[in-house]
């Protein structure tokens, strides 16, 4: 197992390495699958990304998750977030990014074709993940039980309320479901990076790393993992000092 920690000064440099994660990524592989993540937290590395410019031409991309019911143009949508933070500004095949349909007229089978799209492409080499402010990765909340497969979520009403500034601050308008890469296809991805930035993360990631492994905490599920960075600023990373910069 191998979980790295780094404690990096600011949300500037969490980008920054992030980014460097990427182009690493794509040197070694240049038509590798990425997973990408949506949220604030990765808005600085996607900034980056286009200020650098890696060559981006072979590389495939699949996102982690997106709302029920919206179409890709919608400005609450995930779809719209990556073409406009990324997408649109990287030298990326159009045909080569894979985002969920919002708006598909079957979602479960659009959550079916999803999963094969990823097996097709051979898995992700490189997933992107930010964490909610309860531990949450792509949409799969605290639960019982660890999710599977690409599928259908409720989303918890903190996520609602969490997320509500990208539907003009009302939790009533963001949508009450998703569809989300369910945590073992997450952990199937053969690299993992986690940026977690702001003192609103400094509780759940100090849980998710050095607690038990629960899926009451879906995070928590990265200690098992073979291959995990994570990248904190120092406001996320304050209760884990002990643990910084050092494999296990
Ligand atoms: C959203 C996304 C997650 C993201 C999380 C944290 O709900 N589905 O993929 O990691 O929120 O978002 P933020 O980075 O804005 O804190």
């Amino acid at each position: 197992m191998s979980l790295e920690i780094r404690i990096l000064p600011d949300y500037d440099a969490v980008s920054a390495m992030a980014a460097t994660e990427l182009e690493t990524m794509l040197a070694q592989k240049p038509d590798a699958v990425i997973g990408f993540a949506t949220g604030e937290t990765p808005r600085g590395m996607y900034r980056e990304l286009v200020r650098r410019q890696p060559n981006c031409r072979q590389m495939r991309t699949f996102n982690l998750d997106e709302y029920l019911g919206l179409p890709p143009d919608h400005p609450g949508s995930y779809a719209r977030y990556m073409h406009e933070a990324l997408f649109d500004h990287i030298n990326v095949q159009p045909e080569h990014v894979h985002l969920m349909r919002g708006d598909a007229s079957d979602p479960s089978a659009e959550c079916k074709a999803y999963e094969q799209a990823i097996a097709d492409a051979g898995g992700i080499d490189l997933q992107v993940l930010g964490i909610g402010r309860n531990g949450h990765i792509g949409f799969n909340e605290p639960g019982d039980e660890w999710t599977e497969g690409v599928h259908i979520v409720t989303l918890a009403e903190s996520t609602r309320i969490a997320n509500a500034p990208a539907f003009g601050g009302n939790p009533d308008d963001v949508p009450a479901q998703a569809m989300t890469l369910g945590i073992r296809n997450i952990v199937q991805a053969r690299r993992i990076v986690l940026l977690a930035t702001g003192a609103t993360k400094a509780d759940i990631l100090a849980q998710a790393l050095t607690g038990p492994v629960t899926p009451h905490v879906p995070a928590s599920i990265l200690q098992e993992h073979p291959s995990v960075l994570i990248l904190a600023d120092a406001a996320a990373g304050q209760h884990l000092g002990g643990n910084a910069g050092h494999g296990r």
